[in-house]
């Protein structure tokens, strides 16, 4: 079957493969464009970038409630377990993690991290998840442009999350050159309108994306989904 993906805002994706419910960077409560209440959402795994505010988000209390597995850099996951969170796992940049719904590896981000109480966050990271039926999806995280997107890409990716919210991570001009060296087949903006500083249009950068790359932009409302 078609794996869903729906953005919950912000860096928040679902991801339903049929078998399994992955979420990643679940920041619901205090995200006003949040489509969804942290306490409706029903999943397998967490999937961590960084340890900000706005990426952790719900995590804790998500896992808790569903007995999720939390996945993220050591000190992102290990913080995660300090809170009362029982199943973690505890990557780190570069590695790839084996999991029931296929493999995640940490790549680098450029970026920081620190968690919400102020403690190390470890390195920023992003992910590149493949899912047993062979779907390869890159979310960056937050980060700022960087050369190495076209060695990410190598892996060949067919959906790309990647922000362009400018201020706090590359902008949409810099986000279309990342797609250039990506190449991913299909790409979705993150990490934008959520607050003042990152208003962004989306329908301009998905114009960009159109006559300057290969990729199909999809663009799509909080709460909106694809199936890929
Ligand atoms: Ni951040
Ligand atoms: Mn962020």
């Amino acid at each position: 079957m078609a794996t869903k993906i729906t953005w919950l805002g912000h860096s928040a994706f679902k991801i339903d493969t049929g078998a399994h419910t992955l979420l990643i960077d679940p920041f619901i409560t205090g995200n006003p464009l949040a489509p969804v209440k942290a306490d409706d959402l029903h999943t397998d795994f967490i999937l961590l970038t960084h340890g900000h505010g706005d990426h952790v988000g719900d995590t804790v209390s998500i896992a808790k409630r569903t007995n999720a597995t939390v996945i993220g850099n050591f000190e992102v996951a290990g913080w995660i377990a300090k809170q009362g969170v029982k199943k973690v796992s505890q990557q780190n940049t570069g590695g790839t993690g084996n999991y029931d719904f296929g493999s995640v590896k940490l790549t680098i981000a450029f970026h920081s991290s620190s968690m919400p109480d102020g403690s190390y966050g470890g390195q920023p990271n992003g992910l590149l998840i493949t899912l047993k039926s062979g779907l390869k999806i890159y979310h960056s995280g937050d980060t700022a442009f960087f050369s190495d997107f076209q060695l990410i890409g190598e892996a060949g990716i067919d959906v790309a999350m990647l922000p362009i919210g400018d201020f706090f991570t590359m902008g949409p001009e810099e986000c279309v050159r990342a797609v250039r060296l990506v190449r991913p087949h299909y790409v979705l903006p993150t990490h934008y309108n959520t607050f003042p500083p990152i208003v962004q249009d989306a329908a301009e950068w998905a114009n960009m994306v159109t006559r300057r790359t290969e990729a199909a932009a999809i663009v799509l409302d909080p709460g909106g989904s694809h199936d890929f």
